[in-house]
């Protein structure tokens, strides 16, 4: 038996270049993907595996999130003044339990290792899931319970992967395959954004890991990567040396909702499967690319 994962960490301390003018007050993370934000989705998926602890790394510009996760008393009551208890009931839809919920700062923008480093004090000495909110992941059972599950049976740090295109290799971590265990491999190499003809596989890391505590300890050390930030990727390399790494490919789709483009096949592909108006939406599309 295995430490259960309890905490998921999300690191939604960065500016969202990518996306202005969209992101100028508003934090890219609260962008809405059809009905919710993209931070929603990705913590509904961390509780669907059974996650109990939201941990949030958080920078400039957030407090729109804590707002988001906090209870909102004034909407409420008028809700429930005017007997409006379906809404009330999605508001009350898989809200956090009081303590579930903890947020703390980077406090200046070292890379994406050091923001997971600054939640080494919330996360204590388990293991533990860490989920990229920009990459917004579609599956059923969702990408994390599909690697709880391989992680249930072995241990270890388990990293979601996805094949991307040639083209794409240099924007995402790459992982390199050793030997193959049931629809599991373990990860022999990793690359931090390499160049087309460095890349020892077209398998990018797709912004779901399952990390042992020790990463904090790699992390202390501070190193910096690529762009002169401390690089997760990096921490994840040096921790190879001693302990296994699992690469689970995922089951479904990944969209980067960093992206302009990546954000609008989101708010397509999940349109299209909801369970109120998918049906009526494909019919919707199909009408624009006619009349396009
Ligand atoms: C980070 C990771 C990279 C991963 C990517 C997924 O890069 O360092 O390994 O493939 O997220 O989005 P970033 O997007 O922060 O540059």
């Amino acid at each position: 038996m295995h430490a259960p994962i309890r905490k998921a960490v999300f690191p939604v301390a960065g500016l969202g270049t990518r996306f202005l003018p969209a992101t100028k007050t508003m934090p890219k993370e609260m962008l809405t993907v059809v009905d919710r934000p993209v931070i929603q989705h990705v913590v509904d998926e961390a509780r669907a595996a059974g996650c109990t602890h939201f941990i949030f790394i958080t920078g400039r510009n957030k407090q729109v999130i804590k707002d988001h996760f906090d209870k909102q008393l004034d909407l409420e009551s008028t809700l429930r003044a005017r007997g409006e208890i379906e809404l009330l009931e999605l508001l009350e839809a898989d809200f956090p339990d009081p303590g579930q919920i903890s947020f703390t700062q980077q406090q200046e923008p070292l890379g994406l290792g050091h923001a997971v480093w600054c939640a080494r004090k919330l996360v204590g000495t388990e293991p533990f899931a860490l989920l990229l909110p920009d990459m917004l992941a579609q599956g059923d059972p969702g990408c994390l319970s599909q690697m709880m599950d391989v992680y249930n049976r072995t241990g270890g740090n388990v990293i979601g992967v996805e094949e991307v295109s040639e083209e794409e290799v240099s924007n995402y971590g790459i992982v390199s395959v050793g030997a193959e265990q049931e629809e599991t491999f373990s990860i022999d190499a990793m690359i931090e954004k390499p160049k087309r003809d460095e890349a020892p596989s077209n398998l990018m890391i797709m912004g779901r890991y399952i990390l042992q505590p020790q990463i904090f300890d790699v992390l202390g050390e501070h190193e910096r990567g690529a762009n002169g930030e401390i690089q997760i990727t990096d921490a994840m390399i040096k921790l190879m040396e001693s302990q296994d790494f699992r690469g689970v490919r995922f089951a479904g789709k990944t969209y980067d909702c960093g992206s302009k483009r990546g954000f609008l096949n989101a708010n397509v592909a999940f349109a299209l499967r909801h369970p109120n108006f998918g049906s009526e939406f494909r019919s919707d599309l199909k009408r624009l690319l006619d009349d396009s």
